[in-house]
């Protein structure tokens, strides 16, 4: 990591092993030490803060995990759990959850079935030409700016203007949904934030629904609500934790991917040199930045005692979904630590993997790849501003949100 992230000093106050803190700055800035230390040290590491939560860094747990949906059930998927007594603005507005990612089967199935036809490649390229267009108009301005920011100016910009199309609520609202969306997942520890965040959602996406109920439109909330499961209509609670899931998946997983790889090209010379010279690489370029920068870990609930690698999970404890460490697991991976942007064999899980797998992955690899090609094209040369300084969300999504550039 670069000298110009402000770190605090805070990691060797933390027993990372027994007392791991995901939303402490240094695991935040640097979370791929701790992850090399904590595979020496134990198979998965554990703490009781918030709740009783295990932290696998092993792509065999990790995947093993994700698998066995009968011990481990996707009920809890906040990594920040909603304590004991806290307010939970999901209920009772949402008896159904956010499914599929927050259900099981058998309403995990046909929830998830209902949603893949709009993320398939055939639908993800309808809007392949606005993320163009809308890059472009964002790099005219980027490049006129004396002091441009990567994170802000342009990754945040563009996942929320496609899935607010898709969605076909109005563009113009994007910063507002952008801030919802922070409040709710980046700012998880502090209620009033998060509650505010779900709240701002919950009472945007109710009026919307209702408003298609009587003018159905050509999009996917109008679609889930004339959409039918063993001949019944959809309840609109169920529309509503679909497209609240469609809205906050979409946005913040994205933009830290897109930030992330900015953030490569510009502190990694030889990196961008090559991929301007050969864009053919972009393809295989997307995939290893997803890989080393993955930006999503989820959590899981422990559904009976079980025990893995001899730790004993108990009923109720968490589980994260440590996917980020498992694809820089050394055991997989060759040179897993190192950004190798024409690796040929990467079978990362960025996506997740098992039954809950990314739905929109078509989606962000056609994001991810327009906003890079068509950025290395016409600001082939940048690095970070001198004096700058990065700085990052982590938690259940990790990305930069300032990236100071210098175009040179
Ligand atoms: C680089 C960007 C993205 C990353 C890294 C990412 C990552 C993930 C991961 C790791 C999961 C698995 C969750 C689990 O196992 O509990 C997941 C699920 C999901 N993602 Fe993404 N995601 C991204 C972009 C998107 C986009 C653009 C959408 C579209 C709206 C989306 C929609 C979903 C949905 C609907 C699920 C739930 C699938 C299920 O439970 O069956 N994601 N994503």
């Amino acid at each position: 990591m670069s000298n110009n992230i402000i770190m605090d000093g805070n990691y060797l106050n933390i027993d990372w092993a027994n007392d791991f803190d995901i939303l402490n700055s240094a695991y935040i800035e640097d979370p791929f030490s701790i992850w090399e230390t904590l595979r020496e040290e134990c198979p998965i590491a554990h703490t009781d803060r918030r709740k009783s939560s295990w932290l696998p860094v092993d792509y065999d747990v990790v995947t093993k995990i994700a698998h066995d949906i009968n011990h481990f059930s996707s009920s809890e998927i906040l990594v920040i759990p909603i304590m004991d007594g806290e307010p939970n603005p999901a209920q009772p507005i949402l008896p159904y959850g956010v499914p599929p990612i927050s259900a099981d089967p058998p309403l995990h199935t046909w929830t998830r079935r209902l949603l893949l036809p709009w993320f398939s490649h055939k639908s993800v390229e309808r809007y392949r030409s606005m993320t163009t267009e809308l890059c472009n108009n964002l790099i005219d301005k980027i490049i006129e700016s004396k002091h441009p920011d990567g994170a802000r100016d342009f990754a945040q910009q563009i996942p929320v203007r496609v899935i607010a199309t898709m969605l076909g609520v109005p563009t113009d609202m994007t910063d507002t949904f952008t801030s919802w969306v922070r409040d709710f997942l980046e700012f998880a520890d502090d209620r009033e934030r998060r509650l505010n965040g779900a709240r701002g959602i919950f009472t945007f996406l109710i009026e919307e629904i209702e408003n298609r109920k009587s003018s159905p439109k050509n999009d996917l909330i109008s679609e889930l609500l004339s959409s039918e499961f063993n001949g019944k209509k959809l309840d609109s609670s169920l529309v509503l934790g679909m497209s609240i899931l469609v809205l906050v998946a979409g946005i913040d997983t994205t933009w830290s991917a897109i930030g992330s790889s900015l953030y490569h090209l510009a502190t990694n010379h030889n990196d961008l040199e090559r991929l301007v010279a050969e864009p053919e690489l972009m393809d295989l370029a997307v995939e290893e930045f997803l890989r080393a920068y993955s930006p999503v870990t989820m959590a899981r609930v422990v559904t009976e005692d079980i025990e893995i690698k001899g730790c004993p999970m108990k009923k109720g404890d968490k589980v994260l979904m440590n996917f980020p460490a498992a694809n820089r697991d050394p055991k997989v991976f060759s040179d897993a630590d190192k950004v190798v942007i024409d690796r040929k064999i990467n079978r990362h899980v960025a996506f997740g993997s098992g039954i809950h797998r990314c739905a929109g992955s078509n989606l962000a690899r056609m994001e991810l790849n327009v906003s890079l090609r068509e950025w290395i094209k016409r600001i082939p040369r940048f690095k970070l501003a001198e004096g700058g300084v990065v700085t990052w969300a982590g938690g259940q999504v990790r990305g930069p949100r300032e990236l100071p550039l210098e175009i040179i």
